[in-house]
């Protein structure tokens, strides 16, 4: 069995396209979503239909909530608001209940997925030091956790101590427990524009990072014919 474990798509057709081509390569049998399917970017109705067609557990992001729902956007970075409004008027009222009607939090096999922290997962906390992860462990009750959100790879291993390790091969030990970060198909922040994507071999016990490189000039493109603002094409680019 292998598990491709991928999420913060944000609207990317390209990159998600991208994404399970490869992951058909590398011989995977499962997919789980990591939720935030749309925002940001200009595909939210042709992505939402990917994934839903696929019928894989799928658990929700922040965006997904936010697209999703009626209430003000105010609080939010301007960027990302306008983004969101714009998303709310592309899906319809079947694809937003959806959306809205995703789990925060759920297990699959022998590991459990959220979209942020088990901690308060619908307060839609950051991880980004090992103290955040700290806190996540606390509530961690399998020995692998999958999340997004920071759109960012990371892996924090819990033994004695918690401690980050880079986010490459991961060979799963008995006796600890990880906490990792599948990073962002849509919308990677690492400084690397390629999708990012996570592989969980369980016959092997083994986590492997994949990076993609996909029609990224296409989704430039369609984000600024949707006359959404122009530094979400820009930093695509920049993978930031
Ligand atoms: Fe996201």
């Amino acid at each position: 069995m292998r598990i491709a474990l991928f999420g913060d798509i944000h609207a990317n057709f390209e990159a998600l396209d991208a994404v399970l081509a490869d992951s058909e390569e590398q011989g995977v049998t499962d997919y789980v979503c990591m939720g935030d399917i749309v925002g940001y970017n200009a595909d939210p109705g042709a992505c939402l239909e990917k994934v839903r067609g696929m019928n894989c557990p799928t658990i929700k992001g922040n965006h997904d909530a936010d697209a999703s729902g009626t209430h003000s956007l105010d609080t939010m970075n301007p960027v990302a608001a306008s983004a969101l409004e714009w998303t709310r008027e592309q899906l319809d009222e079947d694809q937003r209940k959806w959306l809205s009607r995703l789990r925060l939090v759920r297990q699959v096999s022998d590991f459990t997925v959220v979209h942020s922290t088990l901690d308060q997962p619908a307060h839609w906390n950051y991880v980004t030091n090992r103290f955040d992860a700290m806190s996540n462990f606390s509530y961690q009750f399998t020995q692998l956790c999958f999340h997004g959100h920071t759109h960012v790879p990371r892996v924090y291993v819990k033994d004695s101590r918690v401690e980050e390790v880079p986010a490459e091969s991961v060979a799963i030990e008995a006796g600890s427990k990880y906490f990792i970060n599948v990073g962002s198909v849509g919308q990677p922040r690492d400084g690397d524009w390629r999708s990012c994507y996570a592989i969980y071999d369980l016959d092997h016990k083994l986590v492997v990072f994949r990076r993609v490189e996909y029609d990224i000039a296409r989704a430039q493109e369609k984000i600024l014919d949707a006359g959404l603002p122009k530094m979400l094409a820009e930093r695509l680019a920049d993978g930031r």
